[in-house]
């Protein structure tokens, strides 16, 4: 027993030893693998990008080439778990369905229920990375009643997954290199976060040694709360709202200082960031770029940046160190390319996949995996006697 800290939210916890990311909430920094953020702007994809979380270093050439061809033979999904979608009602959450599949992958593939080496992660990793985004795919197909639309292995992730998504049987959809960038870098700048609340999550789930997809599994279902990878669905409600002259932003951020209803600004404040957060400048800089090169605006975007401009003024947001976080510009950028409101946190879910495996491989990998199990400060009754129903009032 002995004494107990308590420490709620684990804000002051460290809980395990890790070199997958690093992040300097101070100065703004966060780093894959000792590589800052900024420099995935440009260039790289999210398959490298989650080959370098997982593995540790940047894939050479062949890894690489052999690992996106593992991903292209691994997009179908079995056809026995294709019927799992029709059992679903067609107003699913697709955030339930996509936890409910990942778990259902432990069924189809028991030989990845113990990984016991490089291949065999490789290949799981593979697997789990190109099926989410089937799952994805077909979860959106399913709320709309559309025929379900098989991967296309002469396509990248990124084009392959919006095919699934939006083409038409016999009428292939076009994905543009603009479109392609901006999903890329969504996905990239979503790849890991070191102890948020979905990979501690998957670690937590981990350390009794479930496996793979089923701590995978789990950290879905923590990404779902508005708190974490929710929030970009009630920040495009927030924006909606205020949009449609329901509230002004000046009225809304009155109400989330004044804490009225639970009101919060949100994609705003970090557990972390106390200075500013490096993917919501990056993601800001995309919309605008994604939304010049499409020829287009979005009145979203100028409410966001109008919110932004009120909070950062204001001494409530100022002592309290909140700035804008990934939410708060990402919805935008997933309005312009099509992607319906109740799917922006699956997507997020895509992106954040190979931080999971990186991390739960990483505990695997640790001699001094402990199963996670935090204390408590009890607060209940003493000791208590037992009263017989009928001598109870
Ligand atoms: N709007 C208004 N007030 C806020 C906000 C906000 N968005 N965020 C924090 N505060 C206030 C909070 O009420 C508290 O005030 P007081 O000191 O008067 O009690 C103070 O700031 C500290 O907040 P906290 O809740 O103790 O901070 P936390 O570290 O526990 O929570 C957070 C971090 C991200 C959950 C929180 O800032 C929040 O709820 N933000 C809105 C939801 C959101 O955007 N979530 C996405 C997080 S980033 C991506 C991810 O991880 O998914």
């Amino acid at each position: 027993t002995g004494y107990i800290t308590l420490d709620p939210g684990y804000g002051n916890t460290g809980s395990c030893l890790s070199n997958i990311t690093y992040i300097d909430g101070d100065q703004g920094i966060l780093r894959y693998r000792g590589i800052p953020i900024e420099q995935f702007g440009n260039g790289p994809n999210f398959i490298e990008v989650a080959w370098l979380l997982i593995f540790g270093r940047l894939p050479t050439e062949e890894e690489y080439r052999g690992f996106a061809a593992d991903l292209n033979a691994n997009a179908n999904l079995d056809e026995g778990m294709k019927l799992h979608f029709e059992g679903f009602p067609r107003a699913a959450p697709p955030m339930a369905i996509l936890s409910a599949m990942i778990n259902a992958l432990s069924c189809f593939y028991p030989e990845h229920l113990e990984l016991d080496g490089h291949d065999s992660l490789r290949l799981a990793s593979a697997r789990l990375i190109s099926k989410i985004r089937t799952i994805a795919a077909y979860a959106y197909r399913h709320s709309q009643g559309l025929p379900y639309i098989y991967p296309d292995a002469k396509l990248r992730y990124v084009p392959n997954f919006l095919h699934m998504m939006f083409s038409q049987p016999y009428d292939q959809f076009q994905c543009d290199e603009v479109v392609r960038n901006a999903l890329n870098l969504l996905l990239i700048l979503h790849a890991d976060h070191e102890q948020n609340c979905s990979t501690s999550t998957v670690r937590m789930v981990g350390s009794s040694q479930a496996n793979l997809f089923a701590s995978c599994a789990a950290g879905v279902c923590a990404l779902w709360g508005p708190l974490h990878g929710g929030a970009n669905v009630e920040v495009l409600c927030m924006l909606e709202q205020i949009h449609q002259g329901n509230v002004t932003p000046e009225e809304y951020v009155r109400r989330a200082k004044a804490k009225e209803g639970n009101t919060r600004l949100m994609g705003f404040g970090h557990r972390v960031y106390k200075n500013f957060d490096p993917r919501a400048k990056m993601l800001g800089e995309a919309a605008e770029k994604l939304l010049a090169n499409l020829g287009r605006t979005d009145p979203l975007l100028d409410i966001a940046r109008k919110l932004e401009e009120i909070a950062l003024q204001d001494p409530y947001f100022i002592e309290r160190k909140l700035y804008p976080n990934v939410d708060f510009y990402s919805g935008i950028i997933l309005r312009a390319l099509g992607i319906p409101t109740n799917m922006f946190t699956v997507i997020f879910a895509i992106g954040r996949l190979p931080g999971w495996i990186a991390h739960w491989w990483e505990q695997n990998q640790t001699m001094a995996n402990k199963i996670a199990r935090p204390r408590q400060i009890y607060t209940g009754n003493g000791q208590t006697d037992y009263t017989p129903m009928a001598g109870r009032s």
